[in-house]
């Protein structure tokens, strides 16, 4: 099992509706391909992780990183799990808009300024993100 996270920039602020199409559409394709994951967004930023077959998950990333939606793709992080950490999400969503504080999250939706710290990081970014697989499907 592979997984993968980015984050990246929305071309625009995205309504709730538009979120939830995008979803709807990630998650048919999902359920097909075998990807589970979770998907992060708040004030125009997206963090996302997928999980699954490696070439499934780069080839999804690939398309993923084509989508004139968002730009400013960086990887975090990749590598290999024992199991999945989504298995019951084709694609979990929380918008961070809504959610509490989470400081270094924030400050990099802020100011980008901790994009880096996540890269040198990918530990953190990786339990950052994980910890959301909690919230109910
Ligand atoms: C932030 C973001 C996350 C996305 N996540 C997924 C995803 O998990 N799975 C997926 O199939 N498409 C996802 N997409 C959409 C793809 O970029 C692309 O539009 C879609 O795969 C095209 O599907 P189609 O060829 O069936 O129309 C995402 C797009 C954005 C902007």
């Amino acid at each position: 099992m592979f997984y993968l996270i980015y984050v990246s920039s929305a071309i625009k602020l995205m309504h709730d509706d538009e979120l939830l199409l995008l979803l709807e559409k990630a998650r048919e394709n999902n359920s097909r391909l075998g990807i589970t994951g979770m998907l992060l967004y708040k004030e125009g930023n997206f963090m996302q992780m997928l999980e699954g077959e490696k070439k499934t998950v780069l080839e999804l990333y690939d398309a993923i990183k084509k989508d004139e939606r968002h730009k400013d793709i960086v990887t975090i992080v990749s590598g290999d799990i024992k199991e999945r950490n989504f298995e019951n999400w084709t694609m979990g969503f929380y918008d961070m808009n809504k959610a509490g504080d989470f400081p270094r999250y924030d400050d990099y939706i802020k100011e980008n300024l901790t994009l880096k710290s996540f890269q040198d990081d990918s530990q953190f970014a990786y339990s950052f993100i994980t910890q959301f697989n909690e919230m109910n499907p």
